[in-house]
């Protein structure tokens, strides 16, 4: 269980190469198996690198387990953020966010918008200039959940000062939390004030012009949303609007500086890419259509691959927090009721009993998709592959990032050809970043 106090958390948060489990798990996996205890985050924790129990935690959420994040977490992202709540105020939050987020809104509001905020990036690419892909990615990410949460245009002045305030701001969510001058804990809780100032500043206005009957330009976004249809307090609103910028812009900004990071490794996943981009674009410049469309989307079966196994060999999100709030016996291990719970979601996509060569990158292991009952094979790798979490809190937006990823690789693939300039790698620091930012240099051309 290591030290007093700090256990082995030192250990467990030391950073490694993304792609693997790094050297902890390794050894503790080796030495223990894949369920094992140790003290970690200055508690008793069992740390699980197996899929079964991994499944049995998201899905008995609320009757045997429950989330538990560390309390810095609460203090920066706020205590009414859904990532602390549990129980009636969480499953409130949810519900708001999930028709915020639900299929019918991607299909008729966002999937335009999707592929506006990715072509206003990619155009303003500079040819054989070097440049952070990953800066690039979450420019994307950014503008697009600021738009369609508090109505901001990308490159108007308050879009670009909230942008910079979350860059600090998530330094903070993902440091040790020591709230002393100078830390990047500290300067996030700053930077959390100035969001929520901003952005009450923002709610402000907007009371005013409901109020005076003035508000048709914004009606599609969340905070008119929350304000006119929820009983949310305002605190509750502030907390619920920064973490929702938060959750979604960074996972999904990595997750496509991932691809972009794989696929020049992989040149057949490319060329397979090219066809299927090429194909589409084709139909539609025949069809006489500019903008791609929820068929077209579909249509992407190649990429739906791609993002799959960009998900799996990237694992944006590492592992979760849990605790048991009950004794908890499962396949002859107990796990003691107050006890820190981690399902390691990484540890699964990574394990070679499950996947084939898990180091890897191979897209085609996702196809003929079990879901179709023709290769059991296929249906036990769908069944381990958690990179949105599951159970009663699988993640919100699973459906808007695979999508924000999809529509960013066609127009990528149709407009750019690119090169990494420098040897950078993703890391898990545990939260997954690229050292040097991803540089990349294109070269303009046109597949059609
Ligand atoms: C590739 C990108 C993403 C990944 C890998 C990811 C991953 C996750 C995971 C693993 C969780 C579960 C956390 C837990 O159970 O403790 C989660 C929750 C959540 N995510 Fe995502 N996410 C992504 C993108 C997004 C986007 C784009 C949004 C919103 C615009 C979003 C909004 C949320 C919300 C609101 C929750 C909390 C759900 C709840 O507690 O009920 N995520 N995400």
């Amino acid at each position: 269980m290591g030290w007093p106090f700090i256990g082995e958390t030192i250990g467990y948060l030391k950073p490694y190469s993304a792609t693997t489990i790094g050297e902890f798990m390794d050894q503790h996996i080796a030495r223990y198996g894949k369920i094992y205890k140790s003290k970690l985050f200055g508690e008793p924790a069992i740390v699980s690198a197996d899929a079964g129990l991994n499944r049995f935690i998201l899905q008995n959420e609320g009757k045997l387990f429950e989330c538990s994040y560390p309390r810095s977490i609460g203090g920066i992202l706020g205590k009414w953020s859904m990532l602390v709540l549990v129980g009636d105020m969480h499953r409130d939050m949810r519900t708001i966010s999930l028709n915020f987020l639900s299929h019918a809104r991607l299909r008729t509001h966002m999937m335009k918008d999707v592929e506006k905020h990715t072509l206003l990036v990619l155009r303003s690419w500079k040819e054989n200039s070097t440049f952070s892909a990953q800066d690039e990615a979450k420019k994307f990410t950014f503008n697009l959940v600021a738009k369609h949460i508090l109505n901001l245009d990308p490159g108007n002045l308050e879009t670009e000062q909230l942008r910079k305030e979350y860059v600090t701001f998530m330094k903070g969510v993902v440091s040790v939390p020591l709230n002393l001058p100078g830390t990047a804990y500290r300067k996030a809780l700053k930077s959390r004030c100035t969001i929520l100032k901003l952005i009450e500043g923002k709610m402000e206005e907007r009371v005013k012009r409901i109020q005076e009957g003035n508000e048709s330009l914004e009606e599609e976004d969340l905070l008119n949303w929350v304000l006119k249809h929820s009983s949310l307090s305002t605190e509750q609103i502030l907390d619920l609007i920064l973490s929702l910028l938060f959750a979604g812009h960074e996972t999904s900004s990595v997750s496509i500086a991932l691809a972009i990071y794989f696929l020049p490794g992989c040149p057949q996943a490319m060329q397979q890419l090219k066809e299927e981009h090429r194909e589409i674009a084709r139909a539609k410049k025949q069809a006489g259509k500019v903008e791609l469309t929820w068929d077209d989307y579909k249509k992407m079966e190649f990429t739906h691959c791609v993002v799959n196994e960009t998900l799996r060999l990237g694992n944006v999100v590492r592992f979760l927090h849990r605790k048991a709030i009950k004794d908890v016996r499962y396949k002859g291990y107990d796990i003691p009721c107050g006890w820190k719970v981690l399902p390691v979601i990484a540890a699964v996509h990574l394990d070679p009993s499950l996947f084939d060569q898990p180091q890897h990158f191979n897209p085609w292991r996702w196809q003929n998709n079990g879901s179709r009952g023709s290769c059991p094979s296929m249906s036990t790798v769908s069944n381990n592959f958690l990179p949105f979490g599951g159970g009663p809190r699988l993640c919100a937006g699973s459906e808007l990032a695979k999508l924000e990823m999809a529509v960013f690789i066609h127009h990528l693939i149709l407009n750019y050809h690119w090169e990494l300039t420098d040897t950078d790698e993703a890391f898990a620091y545990p939260f997954v970043d690229f050292p040097k930012g991803l540089p990349i240099k294109v070269k303009a051309h046109s597949l059609l």
